[in-house]
């Protein structure tokens, strides 16, 4: 009877060992739009699309709901762009790549950010490498990587789009 009470409270020890343990798991989710979101909000190292950084009225293919938009490229997604801030024809943006559409209110104040980072071996990469984020302005998520850009994917692979990008379609 004693060893039983003794297994049973070895048990219940261990759990409580690896429970936060796995909890700590949906925390990293959580971790990956944090870290987009800080990402997304330093703009030193970037390049505009078309080497602008003036405000563009959202297209009429546009799945976002703000005015106004403007988006650039970290270095490594910059390797991309031609001499006028557009994407090649064909290419992949390879690992690193980080693209940030920044969607402004009327008042030119940020909105939301919407972000594409390839990273092809992160827990929320979708298949073809891409950690999709939607982070408004003060942080508050919009919708968390852990979707794997299930509400994005449909729209930003429309015939037309380069590696799941379509500011060239539309700009
Ligand atoms: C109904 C279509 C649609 C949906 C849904 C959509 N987008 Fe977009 N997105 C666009 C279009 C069109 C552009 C080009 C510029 C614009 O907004 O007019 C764009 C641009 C972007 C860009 C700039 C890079 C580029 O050239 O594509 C990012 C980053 C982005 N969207 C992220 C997202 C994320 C993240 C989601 C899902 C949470 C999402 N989008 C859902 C249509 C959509």
């Amino acid at each position: 009877m004693k060893k039983n009470l003794l297994l049973v409270s070895m048990t219940l020890f261990a759990l409580a060992l690896i429970l936060p343990a796995c909890s700590d798991d949906d925390g990293g989710t959580a971790g990956t739009d944090k870290m987009l979101f800080e990402m997304a909000k330093s703009t030193s190292g970037f390049t505009w699309f078309e080497n602008s950084d003036a405000n563009l009225p959202k297209s009429s293919g546009t799945g976002h709901s703000e005015p106004l938009l403007r988006t650039r490229y970290n270095s490594p997604a910059a390797t991309m762009l031609d001499g006028d801030g557009r994407i090649k024809d064909g290419i992949t943006f390879p690992d690193g790549s980080l693209i940030v559409k920044e969607l402004l209110n009327s008042n030119g104040s940020i909105g939301r950010y919407a972000i594409l980072y390839k990273q092809s071996d992160h827990p929320d990469a979708d298949a073809d490498g891409w950690v999709w984020g939607y982070i408004a302005g003060d942080g508050s998520v919009t919708e968390p990587a852990v979707n794997k850009g299930a509400g994005c994917r449909g729209c930003h692979g429309q015939a037309g789009h380069i590696d799941f990008n379509l500011m060239n379609k539309f700009f």
